[in-house]
């Protein structure tokens, strides 16, 4: 609620923008001609009209042609009548029939129409179309929820902020993110939270970019340099080079920038930033590895605004060394508390793109950021998945995030994108540990869920869940509150290790039914049934994440549209139709996740709900599909934990389509074969790789197509900033993707350089060991769930190792 005071400053800065002066003791009025009505007289006709009413002319309302505005003495206060409820300002003629100047102009209206005495007269009124009684306190209470008042409130958080807290940034009052003026409470209510002294002192975060300028004046201070390297250049320092290197230094802005005399101020101006450069040119998955566990006892919190390419048809997961590093940095970083992970849900949303098919955000280890602009709405370019845990403010709406810029004292105002979502987050989780350093990763996950607050609540996605709180696609759990989180962690009971319950259902290869035209949408369901004594078993006393590795084959990967539905009947959308994508590659082993059933009671029976819309030519099969249910472990659980109740058991997952699983440790043999071309696209090994050779039939034609894109690979090594270029490579289809291509590195040449960059990153190097690990036997340990993909791991082990040093392949990361 807004505060009294604010009420008054609404209507004093309403009344002025209507009238110039304001005098309590008289009656205001409103005159309207309209637009066709309107010529150089019309202030004259006005002033005729005030006079015939026996009022004052007062002038015209502010810009607002159409209106004048007449006054009358009166003994009435303006404030007693308002029994009307009406929540139009504009009175219907009548309304105030028993007021005297509103009576005296119907009458007047009336003779001078109707009877015609006066030909002037009659002229005069047929100008004038109607007056409206003013009623002061009616139209305040509207401003209220409007701009004008707002304006004010948010204008006091400001001043109060840079009294108390001593902010003389220049850029501090357009750093509306920080405190909204003009929309107020669009922003991460962080003020509060600085004015108690929690400005991210002691937290170090980590930005995996473009490099950082710490020669800038408002990073040079917080500049991190003993947590920092060079992985493009291989040098100590992230020195930003290249022309359009200033992604990292505008991230690092907002979390770090200092409270100084340059540009605005960082979520957590006394934290630290260290810059790992890797989006700049071309790096290896082994350099990918080490960056992502950088110096991680230092660097706390790694904010990633970058991924595969967005475009609605890339499938790219972090496999083998890459889904270790993210392993190893939640079990080692941060003396064990796990690094935290940020990402961006990525800017595909306007190319119809999910984040559920990107293997960086849909992974469990990383927090998932999405977009809000500064009216609490979802930005179009914003993807959504059910992987997404929360939003925080960026560009969209006609606005961006005002931020350091590359150059020694240089600010933009055009920083934006799902981009500058994550290293908001990042600053927000920086206060968090500077007051909490003990959480874990895990425990910032609950804090966000427990203390996001949903916002945009007319959009019909939000469901209320049996946990209390809300989910939508779109917004995860909702917007952060930096104010919010820090009161929760400050108590905040930290979890207990993790656990989790993986259920493989193995069933007989089934065609999915074309739900296109379909009006009751039969889709193909298959059933998994969780029983208490698994849960107990797996000691699993609280669920957090859950994620689904699908197996199917299709003719149009886009195709399919896949929910995962809870015994409380609350529908996950793994997979959201890709209209874009056209791959024949269907989806293997593909971990699909999604946070919506956190703190649900697991147990019953879920179902996964396959549709095959968009098209009806096209067809597929579902295979199997691996639920795996991941949560706190009951600290009174003692024993090992049973985690594959069909393998460690004899207990089958009865009434279900699930049994156990003789089933993975087909998996490697089937996928091996087909790994001819070793990692071809840019796409990343995971998906691509295994889905090109996969898809048995399909695969001759695929696998050619693929090894074309190699070639091609080689001929253009990235470096250029179209977004495009890459994501033609993966798709698979070659055809016009040359021509395509060479278009497309042109117009993004000239035009979208900035938002996008390329790096090129290299192929598949060192693969895991996986051919070690036969999976069945594969257990494994709390805190190491299977990793992401590990099967395509295995496949892909054979393509590489040989090609490795030969190759320079293009994993290129999109900057966000
Ligand atoms: C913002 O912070 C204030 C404390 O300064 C708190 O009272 C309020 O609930 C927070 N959230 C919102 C949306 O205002
Ligand atoms: C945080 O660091 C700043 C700058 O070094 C210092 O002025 C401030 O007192 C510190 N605050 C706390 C709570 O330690
Ligand atoms: C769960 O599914 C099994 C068969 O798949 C069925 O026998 C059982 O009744 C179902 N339970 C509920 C609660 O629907
Ligand atoms: C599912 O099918 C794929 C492809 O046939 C196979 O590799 C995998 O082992 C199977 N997994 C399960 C859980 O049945």
């Amino acid at each position: 609620m807004l505060p009294y005071y604010s009420v008054i400053l609404a209507c004093i800065v309403l009344v002025q923008a209507a009238i110039v002066k304001r005098d309590h003791s008289r009656q205001y009025y409103t005159l309207h001609f309209p637009q066709g009505h309107l010529d150089d007289a019309t202030h004259h006709y006005a002033r005729d009209i005030a006079h015939s009413l026996g009022t004052r002319y007062e002038g015209q309302v502010g810009e607002l042609k159409t209106y004048f505005v007449v006054s009358s003495t009166t003994t009435q206060s303006p404030l007693e009548k308002r029994s009307t409820t009406s929540s139009s300002t504009s009175l219907s003629p009548g309304d105030d029939s028993d007021d005297p100047v509103v009576a005296s102009f119907h009458q007047q209206k009336h003779q001078a129409l109707v009877k015609r005495w006066d030909e002037s007269h009659t002229f005069l009124w047929s100008k004038v179309q109607r007056i409206d009684k003013q009623k002061l306190r009616k139209r305040s209470k509207r401003a209220v929820i409007p701009p004008a008042p707002v304006l004010n409130t948010g204008k006091l958080v400001l001043e109060d902020a840079q009294a108390s807290l001593g902010i003389m940034d220049p850029g501090f009052t357009k750093q509306w993110h920080l405190v909204n003026q003009e929309h107020t409470g669009n922003d991460i209510n962080v003020t509060s939270v600085w004015k108690q002294g929690v400005t991210g002192n002691g937290t170090i975060v980590a930005i995996l970019d473009d490099g950082v300028d710490y020669k800038s004046r408002d990073l040079k201070d917080n500049f991190y340099a003993e947590g920092s390297y060079d992985f493009n250049d291989h040098v100590d320092l992230p020195t930003p080079v290249l022309w359009n290197d200033y992604h990292g230094t505008r991230c690092a802005g907002q979390i770090a920038a200092s409270k100084n005399d340059a540009c605005g101020v960082g979520i957590a101006y006394n934290s630290k930033v260290s810059g790992i450069r890797i989006l700049s040119g071309e790096i290896t998955d082994v350099d990918e590895a080490a960056a992502l566990n950088y110096k991680f006892q230092e660097n706390d919190i790694f904010s990633c605004s970058w991924g595969p390419t967005d475009d609605g048809k890339t499938m790219e997961a972090p496999n083998g060394i890459l889904a270790d590093a993210f392993v190893n940095g939640i079990e080692n970083g941060r003396g064990g508390k796990g690094t935290v992970y940020v990402f961006a849900t990525g800017n595909g949303g306007d190319a119809g793109d999910n984040c559920n098919f990107d293997g960086y955000t849909n992974s469990i280890y990383t927090i998932t950021v999405g977009a809000l602009d500064h009216t609490n709405k979802h930005p179009s370019y914003a993807e959504r998945c059910s992987a997404q845990l929360v939003v925080t403010y960026s560009s969209g709406g006609g606005k961006s995030i005002y931020t350091t810029n590359h150059g020694s004292a240089e600010c933009t105002d055009i920083h934006g994108g799902t981009s500058a979502a994550a290293p908001n987050a990042a600053g927000i989780f920086a206060l968090v540990l500077s007051v909490r350093p003990d959480l874990t990763w895990r425990d910032m996950q609950h804090l966000c869920v427990q203390t996001a607050l949903p916002v945009d609540l007319k959009d019909d996605d939000w469901k209320k869940l049996p946990s209390g709180h809300m989910y939508n696609h779109k917004y995860g759990y909702g917007k952060l509150d930096t104010w919010a989180i820090i009161e929760a962690a400050k108590v905040f009971k930290n979890v207990n290790k993790q656990t989790h319950l993986e259920l493989p259902i193995s069933m007989t290869k089934t065609k999915i039914p074309d739900t296109t035209a379909d009006k009751h949408k039969k889709p193909l369901q298959s059933i998994v049934q969780v029983t208490q004594d698994m849960i107990t078993a797996a000691g699993l006393l609280r669920l957090e994440h859950i994620t689904a590795t699908v197996n199917i084959e299709h003719q149009r990967r886009g195709d399919i549209q896949i929910v995962l539905q809870s015994p409380n009947k609350v529908e996950s959308e793994l997979a959201a139709v890709r209209v874009g994508d056209a791959s024949s590659d269907g989806i293997h082993n593909w971990k699909f996740m999604t946070v919506k059933h956190w703190e649900e009671n697991p147990v019953g029976n879920w179902t996964l709900l396959v549709y095959d819309e968009i098209n009806a030519d096209s067809t597929g099969h579902m295979l199997n599909w691996t639920m795996t249910l991941f949560g706190e472990m009951d600290p009174e659980f003692e024993g090992e934990p049973v985690h594959r109740p069909g393998v460690n058991h004899d207990t089958s997952n009865e009434g279900t389509t699930s049994g156990d699983k003789s089933a993975p440790s087909a998996t490697p043999t089937q996928n091996k074969d087909s790994h001819a071309p070793p990692r071809p696209t840019r796409v990343k090994p995971a998906t691509t790789s295994s889905s090109d050779s996969d898809s048995a039939s399909p695969a001759a034609t695929t696998a050619t197509v693929t090894s074309h894109m190699n070639d091609d690979e080689s001929v253009s090594p990235g470096g250029s900033t179209m977004a495009g270029d890459g994501d033609e490579k993966d798709s698979g289809h070659s055809g016009f993707i040359y021509a395509f291509i060479g278009t497309a590195v042109l117009l993004g040449l000239a035009t979208t350089m900035y938002l996008y960059k390329r790096n090129q990153r290299r192929s598949p190097s060192l693969p895991r060991q996986s051919s070690a690990i036969p999976a069945m036997d594969y257990e494994f340990d709390e805190l190491k769930p299977e990793d992401e993909d590990e099967d395509e791991d295995e496949d892909y082990v054979q393509g590489t190792a040989d090609d490795r040093p030969l190759l320079s392949q293009d994993q290129g990361r999109q900057v966000r």
